[in-house]
Formats: C-alpha cells, sequence, structure tokens
C-alpha cells in the first residue's frame, strides 16, 4: 500500500497537522495518492505564519485621522471638452489594439446560490444572456466598431475551470477562438478557526477554495499572460468582474482618462448612496490611495459630511479598473506579492466521526489576496467618477434576498436601456421592459448614431442587429 514520502510527513507532524490524516487507514490506493498529491502542494510554513499572524492579530487599529477623498475626475469635473477628449483618446487606443480584457471569474459565487460557474447565469432581462455573453458581446461590438481587436483573459479556478471552457466550447467561443486564453488561479486551503487545522472535505480530500481576485497576477505569471500582451503591442488591460452586467467593458472614456493621465492604476468609482453603502470605500489615507471595507471604517468617519452637505468619503470601489501593463509587469518581476486576507466563513467539511457537518454559522476562515492591494504599491493612480447606473448592477445574492439579486441587475439594465432611449426621442411606456444588444448600439453616442431607432415602444422589446441574433438565445 502506498504510504506518505518520510518528508512530506515530517511537515505535517512539524505543523502540527495530523488530524488531515485521521481516515488514512480506510484509504485505498488511488485516494492515499491523492491526498498525498494534495498535501504536497500545500506550503504548511506559509500557512502556519498565516495563522500566526491572524490568529494573534488584535482587532483593527488603523489610525483613520488622516483619511480624505481620493483626488478624483468627478462627474462635475466631467466638462463636454474633456469628456470627448477622453472618449476620442479611448477609441484611438482601441483602434490601434493596444486594449486587451481581463474577467475575474474564478469565484464560487456561493451568495448566489447558482450551481454553475457564475458567468453561466442568465441575466439578460429579455434575452436570457449570460454574464460571459454580456462581456463577449460587448467586446465584439467594440471589435466591429473600431476595426480592431481585443483579446480577452478570463480567470477560472480549479472549481469552475472545466465547465468555463466547456461552455465556451459550445458556444463556439463566441467567435473568439483566436483571441481567447483562460487562465486558472491557485487554491489556498481553509482553516478550522479556531483551531487553524486544515479542513476535510472528504476522507481523502483537503478543503481548498480560490485565494481571492488577487490571485490574479501568479495566474497570470505562470500563465504568461504579459508575454502574450507585450507580442501583441497590449499595453493597457481593462478589469473587470463576471458579476456586473453593466460593467463599462473597455469603455473609451475610462482607457482615454487612464491614457491622458499616463496612470498606472484607473479605477472606475460610482458616488456611495449612503454612509452605510456595503460596498468598498476608495479613500486617500496618509497621502496613499486605497480601498477600505465598509466594515472596518468607523461609522463617524463614514458619515462625515463636506462644506455641501454631501458625504465626504463619497468613492465606492465597484472592481472595474485599468491596469498599464508596464506596472503589472514590473510588480511580477520585483517578486511582490499580495497579502493575505481572511474571511469567516461557512465551510462544510467531516467532523470527529467522518460525516459531513454543514455548519449553520462560519466555522472557518478562507485566505484571499484582494486585486486592490495593488494600489498602495503603484505611483500614478487615477480614480474616474460615473453614473451608478450606468456602470453598476452587481448579481451577488440569492434570488430571495433584496439587494445585488438578478432582479435588481435585470431592473437596472433595463432602467439604463430605456434612460437612453428616451434620451434618443423614442417615447418608451411605463412598466416594459427594453433591452439592447451591443452590437445595436454598446452605449449612448452610438445609438446617437443611429437613424433606425424605433419613435415609440409599446411592449417588451429586445433591439439587436440580424448578425448577433444567432447568438442572443443561448442554450446553456
Ligand atoms: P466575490 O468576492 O463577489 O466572490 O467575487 P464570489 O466567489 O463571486 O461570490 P461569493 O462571495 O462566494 O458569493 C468578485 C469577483 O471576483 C472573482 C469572482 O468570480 C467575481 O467576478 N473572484 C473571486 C475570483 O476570480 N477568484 C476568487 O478567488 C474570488
Amino acid at each position: 500500500m502506498f504510504e506518505l514520502p518520510t518528508q512530506l510527513s515530517n511537515q505535517i507532524n512539524l505543523y502540527e497537522q495530523q488530524s488531515v490524516l485521521r481516515y488514512w487507514h480506510e484509504l485505498n490506493e488511488s485516494q492515499r495518492q491523492g491526498l498525498a498529491k494534495q498535501l504536497q502542494n500545500i506550503d504548511f510554513e506559509f500557512i502556519s505564519s498565516l495563522w500566526s499572524k491572524f490568529s494573534q492579530s488584535t482587532k483593527n487599529q488603523t489610525d483613520f485621522s488622516n483619511i480624505a477623498p481620493p483626488s478624483s475626475i468627478r462627474l462635475s469635473d466631467q466638462t463636454i471638452s474633456s469628456y470627448d477628449d477622453a472618449y476620442a483618446t479611448g477609441e484611438q487606443l482601441l483602434k490601434d489594439g493596444r486594449v486587451g480584457a481581463i474577467i475575474v471569474a474564478g469565484g464560487q459565487g456561493s451568495r448566489l446560490g447558482f450551481n454553475h460557474p457564475k458567468g453561466l447565469y442568465p441575466i439578460g432581462p429579455l434575452s436570457g444572456r449570460t454574464l460571459f455573453q454580456f462581456i463577449t458581446d460587448k467586446l465584439a461590438s467594440l471589435e466591429r466598431k473600431y476595426a480592431t481587436q481585443i483579446p480577452l483573459f478570463v480567470m477560472t479556478s480549479p472549481a469552475v475551470h472545466e465547465e468555463t471552457i466547456l461552455f465556451f466550447q459550445k458556444h463556439e467561443f463566441f467567435g473568439r477562438q483566436n483571441r481567447i486564453k483562460f487562465f486558472c488561479q491557485p487554491t489556498m486551503p481553509a482553516l478550522d478557526a479556531e483551531t487553524g487545522k486544515l479542513l476535510l472535505q472528504a476522507k481523502d480530500q483537503i478543503f481548498v477554495s480560490p485565494n481571492g481576485h488577487g490571485g490574479m497576477l501568479e495566474a497570470m505569471q505562470d500563465a504568461e499572460i504579459l508575454d502574450l500582451c507585450a507580442t501583441q503591442g497590449i499595453d493597457t488591460l481593462f478589469y473587470g468582474q463576471i458579476d456586473n452586467p453593466l460593467s463599462p467593458t473597455c469603455s473609451p472614456a475610462l482607457l482615454g482618462y487612464h491614457a491622458i493621465n499616463q496612470s498606472q492604476i484607473t479605477l472606475q468609482t460610482i458616488a456611495k448612496q449612503s454612509a452605510f453603502d456595503k460596498t468598498g470605500n476608495i479613500v486617500s489615507l496618509n497621502g496613499q490611495t486605497q480601498i477600505i471595507e465598509y466594515s472596518e471604517i468607523p461609522i463617524e468617519t463614514a458619515e462625515q459630511k463636506d462644506d455641501n452637505g454631501n458625504l465626504r468619503l463619497w468613492a465606492a470601489n465597484i472592481a472595474v479598473h485599468l491596469f498599464q501593463t508596464t506596472f503589472l509587469q514590473q510588480i511580477i518581476q520585483s517578486n511582490q506579492e499580495l497579502p493575505y486576507h481572511i474571511a469567516h466563513k461557512r465551510v462544510p467539511c467531516l467532523g470527529e466521526d467522518g460525516h459531513l457537518l454543514n455548519p449553520t454559522e462560519p466555522n472557518a476562515i478562507k485566505l484571499e489576496r484582494f486585486i486592490f492591494d495593488l494600489l498602495p504599491i503603484a505611483e500614478n493612480i487615477l480614480t474616474v467618477e460615473a453614473l451608478r447606473e450606468d456602470v453598476f448592477a452587481p448579481v451577488k445574492n440569492a434570488p430571495t434576498e433584496d439587494f445585488s439579486t438578478p432582479a435588481t441587475s435585470r431592473r437596472s439594465i433595463c432602467n439604463l436601456h430605456r434612460r437612453w432611449l428616451r434620451e434618443v426621442g423614442c417615447q418608451v411606456a411605463e412598466g416594459i421592459q427594453v433591452e439592447i444588444h451591443p452590437d445595436y448600439a454598446v452605449d449612448l453616442p452610438q445609438l446617437k448614431q443611429r437613424d433606425d431607432v424605433p419613435q415609440q415602444i409599446e411592449q417588451n422589446t429586445y433591439l439587436l442587429t440580424p448578425s448577433f441574433q444567432s447568438l442572443s438565445n443561448p442554450k446553456n
């Protein structure tokens, strides 16, 4: 029978993780080999140092006395001429083929409760297009509009990789076989929140989960994404998350502001609706732009008002960024690593008696890297405000919740498209749904250029061009 290599078993003993072997004697040859392989991939020393750090740290002692709003191009600063300049500059970047898009889609989407990768969720209010298609359709439309190519890099994780690829294969990669690349992020084991021990999800399986969206850097390095960008002349990467169908993917204006300011990282931001918004706050702390979770800022600080009576810390993070590829290359080459954070989560795991427990309260800590920890490393950061209703319709929670659900997201999509149509003079009846495929109009400026927009819409209407009709109804 297969036995553990001595070196591995010494490591397990040294870091007191023997409990992962408690069913070893029940395992067959291949189960033993599988578990040993998993254990071999674990950096016990690193895990132990993270556990020591988090279990000993006391409550956050951050000094917020020197907190301020980030320096930002606010909506009120975006005069028609500065916006037009930015838009034209961004268009040129797209025409010159200097832009690629990264979508992080490695999360497990546990809050949504959808038993597939989140990108497969059908979100189009009338079309039923999936979250992935909201990205690929938008990119295809921009490519067509600017006679260009925009490579798409999709980050997956072991939990969702295979199903994601199968989905794209089934849909012939939505026509982008030569300019789509999937890259898979690493995992980290979860730890028992009381003891720091590894958890078993089966007698021969350690519980692991994707290591956060900040795992993107190491995953990009492994997949040589930046080398690929360099050979293709791409110097700007749009970064977005899979769960926001209104994400301003490769928006010309955002690209333009980024290029004009030669910024290393640009963040699209929106104004918070209240001091208690459950979004990260983009702030300047001791002169450094960073994102601080809503739960970490003291209420009295979050509630501060400016001279006009508006929230002083107004900027919410919607996880839409642009990165200069040279900046990312610099970070990777200098071997700088993003820190790990902990999240208390419910993790199903084997109890002492070998049965699977489904805890109702958080029982474990998950270890995750956050992409926005790049901010303190960058020297030149820009934030650009956009209207919430133009760029943000997150799908986070199960339909039974009351915010960031599929229903709130669909409503936001319809509201935006209704507003565009009204702005070009179309009378849209109240209470009906409208959806615009990006090939019909990717944004309001493009809708304004069309001469075939209906003058009146009185029933649910999905506007799309004939060339996209074949792709409009996913079979899932
Ligand atoms: P969330 O933080 O909302 O996590 O991810 P999630 O996994 O989608 O959902 P919950 O928390 O389990 O309900 C924000 C974005 O970051 C990606 C997700 O796919 C989503 O696009 N992400 C998150 C990764 O790519 N990898 C991760 O390890 C975590």
